[in-house]
C-alpha cells in the first residue's frame, strides 16, 4: 500500500455493492449466514430505500446480519464512489453489465488501495481494466480480482489443486470439462448477450494486451486446440467453451511457476451425444450472429427483464461438475469439482468467501489485477470446501 493510505479502510471489512439486484442479495445473504460475528460490513447502492429492505431481510439470518451497515453510493457519481472505497479494506461487486457501468468502481478502488472482487465474466471488460488501471493498482497495492463467481473460480483453482496433484518442473497439459444444469438471471442473460454483440473487439483488446502483457520467462502457457473432441476416457462429447475460464487459468499459470515450463489448457463443455454438442453450437453461433445488429441485439435483450433469476425451486435442483484431466511427466490425475446451483447461491457463496479471503486472510502479497488463484489460491479453496464445493482427486495413475 502507498504511504499516507495506511489510515484508510477502517471503517468496513467488506462492502457489498449491487445488493439490491439478484445475485447481489443472495451474496448479502450468504455474507449475513456466514460472515464471522464482529465482521464490519455495509450494502452499497444507490437508492438507501431499497438498502434498507434488504438489510431488513438479511438481519435475522445469522450472526454478521443485524450489524449490517449501509451506504448509499451511484457509480456514476466518481466522488461519492471513491468516498466508500476509501472506507473499506475489500468492495466486493455485483453490480453489472459489467461492460457498461464497472470501470468507475475498478478505478476508485485502484486509485484508493482497495482490495476488488466481482463477478465478472466478460473478457473484454477484465482486459481493459488490465489496460486502463492494473499500473495504478500496483502502484497503490490494490489487488484487482475479477471473475470471483462461477466465472472463474472452480477452474481456476481447480486447474491449480489439479497441477498440484502432478509432478512439478515438467510440462503440463490439462484440460477441463464442464457439465452444468441451471436457469439464468437477466442480469448474467444482458451481460452475455452484450459479450456476444462484440466478439470482435472483445478479440482487438485481447491482443492489445497480449502486446503490453510480459510473458513468464523462460515459461510457455499455450491453449489446447479449439475443436470438438471425445470427452474424458471417451464419454460424450466435448466442444470449446468460450468462456473467460480458460483465459483465467492461464493468466494464473502464467504468474505461478507451479504451472511448469510449458502448461497447456483447455476448456470445454461436456454433452452426452454429438447430435447435442452441433446442435449447442449451432444455436450459439446463431444468437451470437443476431446480436451482432442493433435490431437484434435489442430484441434479445427484451427477451428477459434484468433484476429477477431462477427461483428458490429451482436454484435447488442445479448443480455443477468440472472433470479435470491433468498428464505431466508420465503421470495423468482426474480430478473433480462439484456444487449445487453454479450460478447464482454457488456465486453468492464465492463472491461472498473471495471477499472474506481478501479482508480477513492472510494471503501472499500481490497488487494490480491478479487471479483467484494467484491472490488466494489454496486458502480461498479451503473456505469454498470448507462452505459445501467438493473438490476430488477421482484417479491417479
Ligand atoms: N460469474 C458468475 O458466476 C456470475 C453469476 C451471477 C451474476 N453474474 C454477473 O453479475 C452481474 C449482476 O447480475 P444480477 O443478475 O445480479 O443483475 P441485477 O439483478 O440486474 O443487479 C444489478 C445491480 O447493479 C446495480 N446498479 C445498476 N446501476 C447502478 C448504478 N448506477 N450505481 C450503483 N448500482 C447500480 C443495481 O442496482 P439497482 O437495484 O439500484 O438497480 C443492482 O443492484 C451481471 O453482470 C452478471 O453477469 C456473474
Amino acid at each position: 500500500m502507498m504511504s499516507g493510505m495506511a489510515d484508510r479502510h477502517t471503517d468496513f471489512d467488506v462492502v457489498l455493492l449491487g445488493a439490491t439486484g439478484f445475485t447481489g442479495g443472495l451474496a448479502a445473504e450468504y455474507l449475513a449466514r456466514h460472515g464471522p460475528p464482529g465482521l464490519r460490513w455495509a450494502l452499497a447502492g444507490r437508492d438507501s430505500a431499497r438498502l434498507d429492505a434488504v438489510r431488513e431481510r438479511v438481519s435475522a439470518l445469522g450472526p454478521a446480519g443485524d450489524i449490517v451497515d449501509t451506504v448509499v453510493t451511484d457509480v456514476t457519481d466518481g466522488a461519492s464512489l471513491r468516498s466508500v472505497t476509501e472506507r473499506t479494506r475489500v468492495l466486493a461487486t455485483s453490480a453489472g453489465p459489467y461492460a457498461r457501468i464497472g470501470e468507475p468502481v475498478v478505478a476508485a478502488c485502484a486509485d484508493t488501495g482497495t482490495d476488488y472482487a466481482d463477478l465478472c465474466g466478460e473478457r473484454e471488460f477484465v482486459d481493459l481494466m488490465w489496460l486502463h488501471h492494473h499500473e495504478r493498482a500496483l502502484a497503490t497495492g490494490a489487488r484487482i480480482v475479477h471473475a470471483c463467481g462461477f466465472d472463474s473460480v472452480p477452474h481456476d483453482l481447480g486447474a491449480l489443486f489439479t497441477v498440484q496433484q502432478l509432478p512439478a518442473e515438467v510440462p503440463v497439459t490439462i484440460a477441463g470439462y464442464v457439465r452444468a444444469g441451471g436457469g439464468i438471471s437477466g442480469g448474467t442473460y444482458h451481460s452475455a448477450v452484450r459479450s456476444f454483440s462484440r466478439v470482435r473487439t472483445t478479440a482487438k483488446v485481447a491482443e492489445r494486451r497480449r502486446r503490453s502483457d510480459a510473458r513468464p520467462r523462460g515459461r510457455c502457457v499455450r491453449a489446447l486446440p479449439d475443436r470438438l473432441r471425445r470427452g474424458p476416457d471417451g464419454t460424450g462429447w466435448a466442444i470449446p467453451l468460450p468462456t473467460i475460464d480458460g483465459a483465467v487459468v492461464r493468466r494464473s499459470a502464467r504468474a505461478l511457476d507451479r504451472y511448469g515450463p510449458d502448461f497447456a489448457y483447455g476448456h470445454f463443455a461436456l454433452m452426452k451425444g454429438l447430435p447435442v454438442a452441433v446442435g449447442t453450437v449451432v444455436a450459439l453461433g446463431a444468437v451470437v450472429a443476431v446480436a451482432q445488429l442493433p435490431p437484434g441485439r435489442d430484441l434479445l435483450l427484451r427477451a428477459r427483464p434484468v433484476g429477477r433469476g431462477p427461483s428458490d425451486e429451482q436454484r435447488a435442483t442445479s448443480w455443477f461438475r468440472i472433470q479435470f484431466v491433468g498428464e505431466a511427466g508420465g503421470r495423468r490425475v482426474v480430478t473433480e469439482v462439484r456444487g449445487g446451483d453454479p450460478g447464482y447461491d454457488g456465486a453468492a457463496l464465492m463472491l461472498g468467501e473471495s471477499a472474506l479471503c481478501l479482508a480477513l486472510d492472510d494471503l501472499p502479497g500481490t497488487a494490480g489485477q491478479v487471479t483467484t488463484a494467484q491472490s488466494m489460491g489454496d486458502t480461498l479453496r479451503e473456505r469454498i470446501q470448507a462452505a459445501g464445493i467438493g473438490f476430488r482427486v477421482v484417479s491417479s495413475t
